[in-house]
């Protein structure tokens, strides 16, 4: 399959500068990250929209409540721009964990941990469908566009969830209309990329949309969802609990 390098550039009301379009000979097996291969273009294209993303990024932070001292886990890391960001946050008093199933990638986060001296992130390859986390050893986590590519996004919150310690709390940012990006001028061949994308997440047993039902998966895993979020409007199905306090609780950005 023939995928454009210029695929998930997020063009949300922003102007971005595309690079000329390159197309890529892309190798797919079943569940595999869509934007395969994983390397310096890709860590690139993930660092971009990282800075795109970094203002609505650092307000689900915050509304999370992550501080000084937390052992945290990033699910679904990637190279690391965010876990990097949580590092700054816990200190060398708290902790990262980084779980990605890319070696690739963790081998960026690995380097850059050491470059930056921040011994106090971990990184793994994991599947986040499967990894054991022990319980209660986490005080918060965070998943940005992960659970959009993965046939089992409900086995990866479940695990979350059994690890966060009573009233920790899951931050989820997935889209809910991915295919609601355009260009202007419009872009014909964008918006068939876009539908084609969309297609493949779906055939591979991923949803683009997820954002949408992230808020029913994570009742569904015990938590309790205390905020949501649509920075470009669009809309999620609220499920809302008064709080015991006693089970995990959830803030997501449906965008
Ligand atoms: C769009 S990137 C997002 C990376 C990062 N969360 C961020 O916000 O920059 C999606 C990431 O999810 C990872 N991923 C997809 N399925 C996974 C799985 N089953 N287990 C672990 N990581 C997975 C991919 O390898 C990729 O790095």
């Amino acid at each position: 399959m023939h995928l454009l390098s210029l695929l998930m550039t997020e063009i949300n009301s922003l102007v971005i500068r595309i690079a000329a379009p390159q197309v890529r000979e892309v190798e797919m097996k079943n569940d595999e990250y869509v934007l395969r291969p994983l390397d310096q273009q890709e860590i690139n294209r993930l660092e971009l929209q990282h800075q795109v993303w970094k203002n609505e990024t650092d307000t689900v932070i915050r509304m999370a409540k992550f501080k000084a001292g937390d052992r945290l886990l990033d699910l679904g890391s990637g190279p690391g721009f965010l876990t990097w960001d949580l590092a700054k946050i816990v200190g060398p008093e708290g902790s990262v964990l980084a779980l990605e199933n890319s070696k690739e990638f963790i081998q960026h986060v690995l380097l850059e941990v050491k470059a930056q001296q921040m011994p106090w992130i971990r990184a793994e390859i994991a599947d986040v469908r499967t990894y054991d986390l022990e319980p209660s050893s986490l005080d918060g986590a965070i998943c940005r566009w992960v659970l959009m590519f993965i046939a089992g996004a409900d086995q990866a919150l479940a695990r979350v969830t059994h690890a966060l310690r009573p009233g920790g709390m899951i931050a989820v940012m997935e889209y809910t209309q991915f295919r609601s990006m355009s260009l202007w001028p419009r872009g014909a061949s964008f918006k068939r990329v876009y539908e084609a994308v969309h297609e493949f997440i779906a055939r591979n047993g991923g949803d683009a949309d997820i954002g949408g039902r992230v808020p029913a998966l994570l009742d569904q895993a015990g938590c309790e969802i205390v905020e949501l979020l649509c920075p470009y409007g669009g809309w999620a199905d609220p499920v809302r609990h008064s709080g015991s306090g006693s089970r995990p609780r959830a803030r997501t950005t449906p965008i």
